[in-house]
């Protein structure tokens, strides 16, 4: 069965909206967590857009499942999690000018430095997961650096504007899937996957978890948010 992550940064979106206290991430990931994900995701961004130091700091003491820092590799960045102590770090493409992480991360291009970093990482006890398009390239520099998780971005799956297309894009996950486990990397996704389109991704044998939070924020704020996590997680029980 596929696993539920709830990436918790639009409930700091909104909360730097109003550059006030509310809503609090860090009660969010209380709540996602009771209402049954495996694992808290939240994204700390060089301009701090949404996630702070003071909710990583925070969520680090409350988090009681998976906490996964989701982070580009700056050295700012990668000192907070060595301080940190995250589960696991996702290392993700970040670019100022992009509203969210657009793509998957280039690990091939820069495979030696990954390689360091992963080892960096593995020093302190921490998991490394890198966010990449599914892709045999990628898959395998994933692989030669050390990870021993990669997620999929799903992103081009989920806008696809016909079901063609969307065929074609759950196609190359399936058999990115299938290879990446082959050479044992645990095989996540994620981007843009809501309660429409997670069921074919459901097909997907090798897919052990997802991490969402567009689509549950959204539904959140008519339903709640333990609803909203719940119904992720009933669907995820029925289709896989
Ligand atoms: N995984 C990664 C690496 C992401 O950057 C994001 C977006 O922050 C997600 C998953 C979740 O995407 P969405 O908000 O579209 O569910």
């Amino acid at each position: 069965m596929i696993q539920l992550a709830i990436n918790i940064d639009h409930i700091a979106t909104i909360r730097e909206a109003r550059g006030g206290i509310e809503p609090d991430p860090v009660a969010g990931a209380a709540i996602a967590e009771l209402a049954g994900a495996v694992g808290i995701v939240c994204h700390l961004r060089e301009d701090r857009r949404h996630i702070n130091d003071r909710d990583l700091k925070i969520l680090r003491e409350t988090v009681k499942t998976k906490l996964d820092l989701e982070m580009a590799a700056t050295p700012e960045v990668i000192q907070i999690a060595i301080e940190t102590l995250p589960e696991l770090v996702t290392f993700v493409p970040e670019k100022r000018e992009e509203l969210t992480t657009e793509g998957g991360l280039n690990v091939a291009s820069k495979l030696h430095f990954y390689t360091d970093i992963v080892s960096q990482m593995h020093q302190h006890d921490i998991a490394v997961s890198f966010f990449i398009e599914p892709l045999t390239e990628q898959i395998n520099a994933a692989a030669t650096a050390g990870a021993e998780i990669i997620e999929f971005h799903t992103g081009t799956y989920a806008n696809a504007r016909t079901s063609i297309e969307q065929q074609t894009e759950l196609a190359k996950l399936r058999e990115s899937a299938m290879y990446a486990k082959s050479l044992n990397l645990k095989v996540t996704g994620g981007h843009g996957l809501n309660y429409v389109n997670i069921r074919p991704i459901c097909s997907i044998p090798e897919f052990e978890e997802v991490s969402i939070g567009h689509a549950v924020m959204a539904r959140a704020i008519f339903s709640g948010l333990d609803r909203a996590v719940r119904d992720m997680v009933d669907l995820l029980h029925v289709y896989s």
